[in-house]
């Protein structure tokens, strides 16, 4: 039996589609069931429903063979331990810092100086601004980022961002890119030595699923 740990919400509404040219298809709606443990038209391959923050988690640990979530969540999950065999091009957003679009970013993001930063990726935000030689106060946020920025908590965010109508609307700015984003199949690789012959297969035809929906596009 394969177990693939699948982000629930937006990554799982667009990995569905890859799936089903792989020919795995789920049992039930998962929209609809409340179940967690979802079976497929294969008889060998079964679906855990997993927030997309859980996904390394459950692969890490082998309780998932496979899993699917967003690159962004995997930088933040820093025990290691994961394959990343396939870039699924799922999701796809950046990763940016924004401010007030009245804040003069440039002026106060200069080498040495102090920034308030609010973020739910709090090892990306660490790392870009390091890379600056930046100081932050970091404050961790877990959702609704947009909000610190306007409400005095914090001088800019770490988020990400798609069409860019969440910023619009709140009066933001993306000054800074930080990397773009999208969802990765992960692999366990004790699972991926003693499942090869079973694991193999179906990474090469979630590969050529991709190939396929990227030439579409
Ligand atoms: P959780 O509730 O587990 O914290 P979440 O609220 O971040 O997860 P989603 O909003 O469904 O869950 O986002 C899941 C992933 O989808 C993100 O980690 C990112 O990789 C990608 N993503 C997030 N926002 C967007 C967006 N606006 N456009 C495209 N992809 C996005
Ligand atoms: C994500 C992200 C931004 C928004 C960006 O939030 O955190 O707020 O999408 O997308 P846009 O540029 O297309 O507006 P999401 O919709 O997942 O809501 P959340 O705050 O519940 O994570």
């Amino acid at each position: 039996m394969i177990t693939l740990a699948l982000a629930k919400g937006r990554i799982q509404t667009e990995a569905l589609p890859l799936f089903a040219a792989c020919n795995i298809v789920p049992a039930e709606d998962l929209d609809r069931s409340r179940k967690l443990i979802i079976a497929t038209n294969r008889s060998d391959v079964r679906l855990l429903v997993v927030r997309a923050t859980d996904v390394p988690t459950y692969v890490q640990h082998g309780a998932a063979d496979l899993g699917v979530t967003g690159g962004d969540t995997l930088y933040e999950h820093t025990s290691g331990g994961l394959y990343s065999p396939v870039d699924l091009q799922i999701a796809k957003c950046r990763m940016v810092v924004a401010c007030h679009k009245d804040y003069d970013y440039a002026a106060a993001a200069q080498p040495g100086a102090r920034l308030a930063v609010a973020s739910k990726y709090v090892q990306l935000a660490r790392d870009h601004f390091a890379r600056k030689r930046m100081h932050i106060d970091l404050i961790k946020l877990y959702g609704s980022m947009e909000l610190a920025p306007l409400t005095g908590l914090a001088h800019a965010i770490v988020d990400l961002v798609d069409t860019g109508n969440t910023l619009r609307a709140n009066n933001l700015v993306a000054v800074e890119e930080i990397m773009s984003v999208s969802s990765k199949l992960i692999a366990n690789p004790a699972s991926m030595k003693l499942k090869r012959a079973m694991l193999q297969p179906l990474i090469e035809e979630i590969a050529a699923a991709v190939e396929q929906n990227t030439a579409r596009k």
